[in-house]
C-alpha cells in the first residue's frame, strides 16, 4: 500500500483514502496508489468502493509540477479506466474542490456524492490546457453540450447544489461527516441493487445541436480569450463528444491535450499559477510572523476608489466605516456603491436581498473621532502629498495602538506619509487598481519602517478579500505604474513615426493585451497623464514627446469622458471609432517637426512598447523594489491585463531571449538616443551571460 493512498474495509464498503497534502494532486504516487487500491478492492469482500480524500480538499487536479517532465506510469487514463471498469460501484465522495484531473477521477466513478460546501470544476483552460482525462467527453454527456462548453471554457467551479441540478453529481449529502454519509450512500446503492452507471454509456443526440453552434462558439471565444489557443481546442473536443464514439473522443482529447501541454502559452500560464502563489510570500518574513486581528476597517474618501475598496471588505463580511468631508460627499459615495451593487444584481451575480445586507455593513461618518475602534484604515483621497500627510497625522491622533494605517496612493512617497505619524511601523501602502471591487491586483508597499506583522497581516487580508497580492518597495509609481512610463511614451512616439492609433492598439491587442495603450489612455483620461507631466522636470526637452497627448487635451479631447481622445466614441454604444481628424493631425504635426513618417511593422510596435516594460522591470529588480521577476509578472497580468498566455513581461523576455531584447534596445538607442533607451545594467549582464530572469530569480533566493 502506498503512503499517500490507503484502503480499508468498513462493513461491506471498501474505502480508498487519498492523503497527499496540500491539495491531493494526482502525482505519480497518488495515481499508482488509486490504481492499486481499486484493483485490490476488486478481489475482496467489498460490495462497493468509496473514493475519498483526507485534508482540505478532494483531488484538486493533476500535479502541475509534473507537466513538462517525462511521463511516469501509470498515466491518469489507465487509472480512470480501472475505476470505470470496476465490477463494483465506485463512489466519489467530494469535499473542498474537485478540480481538473480530480473531477475527472470523480466523473469516471459510477456515482458522485458531495457535501454542500464542495465545488467541482475543470479549470484547465486557466493553465492554457484542456481537461485531458475525459472531462470534455463526460461533462457534455451528463450536463449537455452548452453547459459543458461554458464550464470548460470559463474554467469556473460549480457549487455542489448546482452541479447536482446539472447532473454532474448524484447526491448532496447532509452534514460535514462525508465519510459516514458516503458509506451510507454506498450501502443504500448496494441494497437497492443500483446499476453500474458509466458516463461513457450515455450518447449525445447530435440532432439537438443547432447547426453552426460550434462555429459560433469558436468565434465568440476568439474574441473573449484573445491570444489563447486552448478554448478553440476545447470546442473541438466537445464537438468530438457529439460526433465520435467515446474512445475516439478520448483519443482526440488526448491528442489536443498533448499539443497544449507543450505549448508556450500553457508554460506561461503555469508560470503565472505558481508566480501568483509565490508573490504572497515575503522573503525575509518568518512563516510564524504573528498576525493582527482585522475586524473593522475605515476608508478615508468615498470616491470611486474608496467606494470600490469599501465593497471589497463588505463582500467578505468585514464592517467598513467610510469617512468623507461632509454629508453630501458621503451620500454621493454611498450612491456609487449602491449603483455598483445594482449592476452586479442586474447581471444575476448577487441576490437583491444580499445586496442590502452588504450595503448595511458600510456606514459613514464625517468625524475622525469615530475611528477609535478600527483595525485598518485605508486612505483613498486624491493624489496630494500634503493632504495625505495631514490625514495621517489626524489618524495617528485618533486610531488605537496597533491599527494598520495604509495609503492607496499610486505615486506618493509612503515613507514621507509614515513620517507624518509617530508610528511609521504601522504605515504601508495598499495600492488597489480601478475599479477596486473588480481588479484582482493589490500592490502592498513596504515602507522603510513598516513592521513585519503589519505586512504579514496585509498579505493575509489581501487574500481574504480575493486579491492577488504583490510586494513592492517605495519608489515613484511602485512596480506597476513605474514600468508604464516607457510603454505609454512609445505608443505616442509611434504616431509621430507613422502609425495610426488603431494600428498601435491593434498590434498590442493581437498580442493579447485587453486594450491597447492609446485606447487605455482614452479610458483613464488623457488629462491625467497631462497633469502628471506638468510637474515633471526630468522629461527630455523634445517637441515630439507626448505631442499628440498634449495637443488632444488642449483641444478638450480628454478621452472617453469627453466623447473623444485618440479616438472618437459613438455616443450611444460608446464603441471606439478611428477619427480621420486625429489621423490627419498626426501627419500635420509630424510634418511641422520635419519627421519622416514610414510604414511600421507590428513587430516594431510590440518591441517599442513592451521592451521598455522589460527594461524598467530589470531596474526594479536590481534596486530591490520587487522581490522577484515573477512578482513583476503577477503585477502586470493581474493589474494591467497583460496576457497570461504570455506569462507577464519578465517571462515573455525570457522566452524571446534577453540578448535579443538587449540588442534591440541598443539598436533603438542608436536611433533615438540614450534619453529614451538605456539598457538596464542587469539586463545587459544577463544578456551577456546568456541567462534568464527566472535563473537570476532562483539564484537570488
Ligand atoms: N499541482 C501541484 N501543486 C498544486 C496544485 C496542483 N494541481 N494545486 C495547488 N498546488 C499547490 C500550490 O502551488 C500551493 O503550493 P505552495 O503552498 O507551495 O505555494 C499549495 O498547493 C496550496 O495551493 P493554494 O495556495 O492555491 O491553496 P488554496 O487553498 O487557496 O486553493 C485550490 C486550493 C483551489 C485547489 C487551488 O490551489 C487551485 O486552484 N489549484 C489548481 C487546480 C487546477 O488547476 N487543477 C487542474 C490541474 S490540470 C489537470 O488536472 C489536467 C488534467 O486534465 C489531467
Amino acid at each position: 500500500m502506498s503512503n499517500v493512498v490507503s484502503y480499508e474495509l468498513v462493513g461491506n464498503i471498501g474505502v480508498i483514502s487519498v492523503n497527499s497534502p496540500p491539495v491531493n494532486a494526482l502525482s505519480q504516487a497518488v495515481r499508482e496508489g488509486i490504481l492499486n487500491t481499486v484493483n485490490a478492492a476488486a478481489e475482496d469482500a467489498s460490495e462497493a468502493v468509496v473514493l475519498r480524500c483526507e485534508g482540505r480538499t478532494f483531488i484538486a487536479g493533476a500535479d502541475i509540477t509534473e507537466f513538462g517532465k517525462p511521463p511516469m506510469e501509470p498515466g491518469l487514463p489507465e487509472v480512470l479506466s480501472a475505476i470505470e471498469n470496476s465490477k463494483k460501484p465506485v463512489i466519489a465522495a467530494i469535499h473542498g474542490t474537485a478540480l481538473g484531473g480530480g473531477f475527472e477521477v470523480a466523473l469516471a466513478c459510477h456515482y458522485r456524492c458531495a457535501i454542500a460546501s464542495a465545488k467541482v470544476g475543470l479549470p484547465e483552460v486557466k493553465l492554457g490546457l484542456l481537461p485531458g482525462a475525459g472531462g470534455t467527453q463526460r461533462v457534455p454527456r451528463l450536463a449537455g453540450v452548452e453547459a459543458a462548453l461554458d464550464m470548460i471554457t470559463t474554467g469556473n467551479p460549480v457549487a455542489a447544489a448546482k452541479a447536482n441540478s446539472m447532473g454532474l453529481i448524484d447526491e448532496v449529502v447532509e452534514g460535514d461527516d462525508l465519510q459516514a454519509a458516503a458509506i451510507k450512500y454506498a450501502s443504500d446503492l448496494v441494497a437497492s441493487g443500483a446499476p453500474l452507471k458509466r458516463v461513457r454509456d450515455i450518447t449525445i443526440d447530435a440532432s439537438t445541436i443547432e447547426p453552426g453552434f460550434f462555429d459560433a462558439a469558436r468565434k465568440k471565444l476568439a474574441l473573449r480569450a484573445r491570444g489563447q489557443i486552448a478554448p478553440d481546442k476545447i470546442v473541438s473536443c466537445i464537438e468530438a463528444a457529439v460526433n465520435l464514439l467515446m474512445d475516439e473522443g478520448l483519443e482526440r482529447e488526448r491528442e489536443l491535450f498533448r499539443e497544449l501541454v507543450t505549448s508556450p502559452e500553457s508554460a506561461a500560464m503555469r508560470h503565472i499559477f505558481f508566480a501568483e502563489r509565490q508573490a504572497a510570500k515575503i522573503k525575509d518574513l518568518p512563516k510564524d510572523t504573528p498576525l493582527r486581528d482585522i475586524k473593522k476597517v475605515a476608508i478615508i474618501g468615498g470616491g470611486t476608489m474608496g467606494g470600490g475598496i469599501a465593497m471589497c471588505f463588505a463582500n467578505v463580511g468585514i464592517p467598513v466605516v467610510m469617512v468623507e468631508i461632509n454629508d453630501e460627499a458621503l451620500a454621493r459615495g454611498m450612491k456609487i456603491i449602491r449603483k455598483n451593487y445594482t449592476i452586479t444584481v442586474a447581471k444575476g451575480k448577487l441576490p437583491a436581498d444580499k445586496m442590502e445586507q452588504l450595503i448595511s455593513t458600510i456606514t459613514g461618518t464625517t468625524d475622525y473621532a469615530d475611528l477609535g475602534d478600527v483595525d485598518l484604515v485605508i486612505e483613498a483621497v486624491f493624489e496630494n502629498l500634503e493632504l495625505k500627510k495631514e490625514i495621517f497625522a489626524k489618524l495617528d491622533a485618533v486610531c488605537k495602538p496597533g491599527a494598520i494605517l495604509a495609503t492607496n496612493t499610486s505615486y506618493q512617497d509612503v515613507d514621507a506619509i509614515a513620517a507624518a505619524t509617530n508610528r511609521p511601523q504601522d504605515v504601508l501602502g495598499l495600492h488597489f487598481f480601478s475599479p477596486a471591487n473588480v481588479m484582482k491586483l493589490l500592490e502592498i508597499v513596504r515602507g522603510e519602517k513598516t513592521a513585519d506583522d503589519a505586512l504579514a497581516t496585509s498579505m493575509q487580508i489581501g487574500k481574504k478579500i480575493g486579491k492577488v497580492c504583490a510586494l513592492s518597495r517605495v519608489c515613484y509609481g511602485f512596480i506597476g505604474n513605474r514600468m508604464l512610463g516607457g510603454y505609454g511614451r512609445e505608443a505616442q512616439m509611434l504616431l509621430m513615426d507613422g502609425c495610426t492609433p488603431a494600428q498601435v492598439d491593434s498590434a498590442l491587442e493581437k498580442f493579447g493585451m485587453a486594450m491597447g495603450p492609446l485606447a487605455m489612455g482614452d479610458l483613464a483620461g488623457l488629462d491625467v497623464g497631462y497633469k502628471a507631466r506638468e510637474g515633471r522636470t526630468d522629461l527630455p526637452d523634445d517637441p515630439k514627446l507626448y505631442r499628440m497627448g498634449t495637443l488632444l487635451v488642449e483641444m478638450g479631447r480628454h478621452g472617453q469622458k469627453t466623447g473623444s481622445g485618440f479616438y472618437k466614441y459613438d455616443p450611444e454604444t460608446r464603441r471606439r471609432l478611428s477619427d480621420p481628424e486625429v489621423e490627419s493631425m498626426i501627419k500635420e504635426e509630424a510634418a511641422k517637426l520635419n519627421l519622416e513618417q514610414r510604414d511600421i511593422s507590428d513587430e516594431e510596435i510590440l518591441q517599442r512598447c513592451l521592451y521598455p516594460l522589460i527594461n524598467e522591470g530589470a531596474l526594479i529588480l536590481e534596486e530591490g523594489i520587487a522581490q522577484r521577476p515573477s512578482d513583476i509578472d503577477v503585477v502586470y497580468v493581474f493589474g494591467y491585463a497583460f496576457p497570461a498566455a504570455k506569462g507577464g513581461p519578465m517571462h515573455y523576455a525570457d522566452q524571446i531571449g534577453l540578448k535579443n531584447v538587449y540588442d534591440k534596445i541598443c539598436e533603438f538607442r542608436e536611433r533615438d538616443g540614450e534619453m529614451y533607451w538605456k539598457p538596464a545594467p542587469l539586463l545587459e549582464k544577463l544578456a551577456k551571460e546568456g541567462k534568464t530572469f527566472a535563473e537570476w530569480g532562483s539564484e537570488n533566493g
